[in-house]
Parts: structure tokens; C-alpha cells; sequence
């Protein structure tokens, strides 16, 4: 069985703001009511390394960056970033075997010298769907294809994906309990669901079995970021 995780452990939300100032409030707002706080690349590319220092005092940081590139390169960019030891990172499994592999050594080597990241590979983009594909000249269905990718990437030693909470039941079975799903998407009961096209709630997305749910600006955009956490919090002890 895998290690039991609160609600608490399981919030990652997303720091999607431009600025250190208002991702240090949003930070310290929220500080012991989400699990991870999840930087991208608008923020990191902004603001770089000594945020998420700052950060990692409130919460364990998840550097999303999606690297995609040569396995030489992917390896070393990850190291650099590995020196922050956040709590995940991520790569396109997209790359290829070669390149997850090289992924793979360089989280394993960190966690030998006693750091703690996990690797997480991104499948398909949820952006990317049926049509877009066979534009880029694949036949494949997108959930089909994320399901291949999810194996791939775990043969390669990849220790989950980020993967759509639609596709999670089929991507657990065919990985294994231990597999981490971390699923974006996310909208609780009632609240809008933006540009998201494919959402599921809380509850839902942890009973297809996710392991952590990304909830960005259900959280940030809500008048009280704080009461809108608890309240993801406590839907999903009820799930
Ligand atoms: O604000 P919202 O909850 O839609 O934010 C979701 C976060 O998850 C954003 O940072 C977005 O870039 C990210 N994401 C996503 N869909 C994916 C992969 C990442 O929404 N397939």
C-alpha cells in the first residue's frame, strides 16, 4: 500500500502571478493549508532560484519547468535546479526513453546525496487535443497516448506523471498503487471553471485516483484564498 497522505499533503496549488511580492503573500496566506506550492515558468523565469528559497520556508516548492531537450542537456538542467531540492520537478516524457533515463539518474543521484525530489513526466499536454495531434502528424488518441507515455515513463524510472484527472483511473491501473498522479483541472463544486475545458472536482479527481490535485486560481483568484483552501481541504477528508 502506499504511505497514507492528508488532504493537506495532497493540496498543490499554483502560483501563477507574475511577481516574488505576490507570490510571497500568497505563500504566507496560505501557509499550513496546502501541501505544495507549484512555480512555472512565468515565475521562475521572472524571478529564478531565490524565490523558491523564499518560498521553501512556507511550503515544500514543486518546479514545474517541463524540460524538454537533448538528454545531456535535460540532465544538467535538472541538476542545477536539483541543488534547490524541490519537493518534485518535470520533464516532457515526449523527450524519449533516452531522455527520461538521463532524468531519472540525475533525481536518483540527488536523493543518493540525501535530497528528497521526486520526478514527475508530463504526458500530453491537455491543451494538445485529438485534432492537434494528427496535425503534428499522430493518429493516436490523447488519452491513449498519455496511457503509453505514463508506462514509458515509468520503465525509464519516473516516479508518476502529471496527467489528466479524466485519465487517471486507466493510467493507476495500468501503473500501480505506488505511481504518483498529479492532476491540474481541478474545480470545486460551483465555482467557474475558466479556460479549463475537462475538469473534475476534488473529490472526484482523488476517487480516480490522483495523488495530488493542482488548484491554481480557485485558491488565488478567490476573494479569500485562505477560506477557498479550507474548503477544498474539507471536501476532500468527505470524498
Ligand atoms: O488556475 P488553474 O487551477 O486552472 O491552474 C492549473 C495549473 O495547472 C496551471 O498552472 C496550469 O498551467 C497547470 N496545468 C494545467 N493543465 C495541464 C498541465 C498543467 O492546467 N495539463
Amino acid at each position: 500500500m502506499p504511505e497514507p497522505m492528508s488532504p493537506l499533503d495532497r493540496l498543490v496549488v499554483a502560483l501563477d502571478v507574475p511577481t516574488a511580492r505576490e507570490a510571497l503573500d500568497l505563500a504566507q496566506r496560505l501557509s499550513g493549508r496546502v501541501g505544495m506550492l507549484k512555480v512555472g515558468l512565468e515565475l521562475f523565469c521572472a524571478e529564478g532560484p531565490a524565490l523558491v528559497r523564499e518560498l521553501q520556508t512556507h511550503a515544500p516548492v514543486f518546479l514545474d519547468l517541463k524540460f524538454h531537450d537533448i538528454p545531456t542537456t535535460v540532465k544538467r538542467a535538472l541538476e542545477a535546479v536539483l541543488v534547490l531540492n524541490p519537493r518534485l520537478v518535470n520533464v516532457h516524457a515526449q523527450g524519449g526513453p533516452a531522455m527520461l533515463e538521463a532524468a531519472s539518474a540525475a533525481v536518483r543521484a540527488h536523493r543518493e546525496r540525501g535530497g528528497t525530489t521526486e520526478l514527475l513526466a508530463v504526458t500530453v499536454l491537455t491543451s494538445l487535443d485529438r485534432v492537434a495531434l494528427g496535425r503534428l502528424g499522430s493518429t493516436a488518441d490523447p488519452a491513449d497516448m498519455a496511457l503509453h507515455l505514463s508506462k514509458l515513463a515509468k520503465k525509464c524510472g519516473a516516479d508518476g506523471v502529471v496527467c489528466s484527472a479524466q485519465e487517471a483511473r486507466a493510467i493507476r491501473e495500468g501503473c500501480g498503487e505506488h505511481f504518483r498522479l498529479l492532476t491540474p483541472g481541478i474545480r470545486p463544486q460551483g465555482v467557474s471553471v475558466q479556460d479549463q475545458a475537462r475538469v473534475l472536482t476534488p473529490a472526484q479527481a482523488l476517487r480516480e485516483g490522483a495523488t495530488w490535485l493542482v488548484v491554481g486560481r480557485p485558491i488565488t483568484q478567490a476573494p479569500d484564498p485562505v477560506a477557498a483552501a479550507e474548503a477544498i481541504l474539507l471536501e476532500m477528508a468527505g470524498q
